[in-house]
């Protein structure tokens, strides 16, 4: 079925001017962009994203990465759209990602991956509502 998952091009690829490409590989995936923008979050908004991995011992330098400088958040969507989303990004950490795909292209280290993709269905939903009011979605 068709359906949605969210997205951001975190600060490192953000800042290595590398959205435009990224953004391209995404449509030429077959993506529709429904949903984006440029943002900065604070630390506190960062923590309360990535609030799931509040527990983890990365979680302090996640949060300081993700807050130090604008990223490009996304609504995506696509037949089969967070699985595919997924295969397009490759590997969390770039060193295990496959050939051709975005993080292996663009990541420099398992916390500067480039890019983020949902999960689940749910959590695309949860994670979209963080940075987009519906009135946002076309
Ligand atoms: P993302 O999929 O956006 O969601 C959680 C992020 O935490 C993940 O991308 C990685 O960038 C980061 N992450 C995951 N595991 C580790 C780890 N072991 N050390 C540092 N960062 C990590």
């Amino acid at each position: 079925a068709t359906n949605r998952t969210f997205t951001m091009i975190k600060p490192d690829a953000v800042a290595d001017g590398n959205s435009g490409a990224i953004i391209k590989m995404i449509e030429e995936a077959g993506f529709k962009v429904i949903a984006m923008k440029k943002t900065l979050l604070t630390p506190a908004q960062a923590g309360k994203f990535y609030e799931v991995h509040a527990e983890r011992p990365f979680y302090a330098d996640l949060c300081e990465y993700m807050s130090s400088g604008p990223i490009v958040p996304m609504i995506l969507e696509k037949e089969n759209a967070v699985l595919d989303f997924r295969t397009l990004i490759g590997a969390t950490d770039p060193a295990k990602a496959d050939e051709g795909t975005i993080r292996k292209i663009f990541a420099k280290s398992l916390s500067a991956n480039a890019i983020h993709g949902s999960d689940s269905d749910e959590n695309a939903a949860i994670e979209g509502a963080f940075f987009f009011a519906t009135t946002e979605q076309y």
